[in-house]
């Protein structure tokens, strides 16, 4: 029956990582999917997960169906984690928020309802985004289009580009936002350019999708990292959150996220929650039960919530401590490149702007596996590996 199907390519992203398992190099490197290691390379479980997981195994909750929207508590406590905890949109009950398979799942089902319900199926993405934004959007059906965001002289943000391009949006699009840690680029507007974002967005009447995957990653403080979030509220955009909890709990195959969609009235509000459930019950019946408790617990307990936000702030500063051990490394090997970005740039990525010949020869020659636009995941160097790094990036790059 399937005689006519052919062999598909490997997933950007992932696919890097079934390479890297085949390699027999002792000195490989993964910094091709952004999974945070600890300074020795092993994969980080949270002090905060662990005990967790040890309240609810006490608990012996039992295994019932989850509804099909999630764990309610969950729900609230995210809601509360990305506006804030006074939010007026919460206290006004002009939010629904349901449970979701990460951030991809959360982007796939607010992609499907849009599709459904949304005037026009034109989505804006910024120029580069995550390589699964595009299958995502186009999966559920909507048009996937592009605005300038990144600038390959300065690699920092082109100002002028993106406001030029948003300003040509058409009226009704879908545009979407990272709201904090740019992946793949590691460049975030600063809140001025964010509030000048804003302006732009609400006078083209375009609704912004907010995709949260990196909260508390970039600067170490969750408040810190959804000013772009708050900022959108506060200035009356109605709009669509994606939250992932894979990265800042570390809950990657647990898969735990949450979708929310900022609505009008309260009625809205439930109305659209009751669509939602129709898009999800067709598509996975409901979502699993045990990451959400997790993150629940972590988010409710004072003192685990408390415990999670000094964890968060460890990772968030192991990244940037690599960072500049990076590019001292790249000194001391004699590179005379500019590797500024590397420590302007924030959260798990880096942009090293190396061609796609470069990371080929690192790869080939060095056992570095990285995407091939040049993104590495600073999450995977430590302080063993570093100066190997630096060696490497220099006898491409020289
Ligand atoms: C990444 O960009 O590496 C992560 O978001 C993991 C993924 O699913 O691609």
């Amino acid at each position: 029956w399937w005689g006519q199907v052919e062999m598909g390519p490997p997933d950007a992203i992932l696919g890097v990582t079934e390479a890297f398992k085949k390699d027999s190099n002792p000195n490989k490197m993964n910094l091709g999917v952004g999974a945070y290691r600890d300074d020795s390379g092993k994969p980080f479980v949270l002090q905060c997960v662990r005990k967790a997981e040890q309240l609810i195994a006490d608990a012996a909750l039992d295994k019932e169906y989850s509804p099909i929207v999630g764990n309610a508590e969950f729900c609230k406590a995210s809601a509360k984690l990305a506006f804030g905890d006074n939010s007026s949109v919460i206290n006004e009950g002009l939010i629904s928020t349901v449970q979701a398979l990460s951030g991809t799942g959360a982007l796939r089902v607010g992609a499907a309802f849009l599709d459904k319900f949304h005037g026009s199926k034109e989505v804006y993405l910024p120029k580069p985004s995550w390589g699964n934004h595009t299958p995502i959007f186009k999966h559920a059906g909507m048009n996937v289009n592009a605005y300038r965001y990144y600038d390959t002289q300065t690699y920092g943000l082109d100002e002028a580009g993106c406001f030029e391009d948003i300003s040509n949006i058409p009226e009704g699009s879908v545009i979407v936002l990272h709201a904090c840690a740019h992946n793949p680029t590691g460049v975030d507007p600063k809140p001025e350019q964010w509030k000048e974002m804003s302006k732009i967005i609400k006078e083209r009447k375009l609704l912004p999708f907010i995709d949260m995957a990196y909260q508390g990653f970039a600067s170490g403080d969750v408040d810190r990292d959804s000013f772009a979030v708050r900022h959108f509220v506060e200035e009356g955009h109605n709009l669509v959150l994606s939250q992932s909890y894979s990265k800042n709990m570390g809950l990657y195959g647990e898969r735990v996220g949450a979708l929310t969609f900022v609505c009008s009235t309260p009625d809205e509000a439930k109305r659209v929650e009751s669509q939602v459930k129709i898009v999800i019950r067709p598509m996975y019946s409901n979502p699993p039960i045990n990451g959400a408790r997790l993150a629940a617990t972590i988010l409710t307990n004072a003192e685990l919530r408390q415990q999670w936000l000094v964890e968060v702030k460890e990772m968030a500063d192991r990244i940037i401590t690599m960072r500049e051990q990076l590019v001292a490394n790249l000194r001391k090997e004699g590179s005379t490149h500019n590797w500024q970005h590397i420590t302007d740039q924030i959260g798990m990525f880096c942009f090293t702007g190396l061609k796609q010949q470069q990371v080929e020869k690192l790869t080939k020659d060095f056992s570095v596996f990285l995407t091939k636009d040049g993104r590495i995941s600073i999450a995977g160097v430590s302080s063993k590996n570093v100066a190997y790094l630096g060696h490497a990036i220099h006898e491409v790059t020289k």
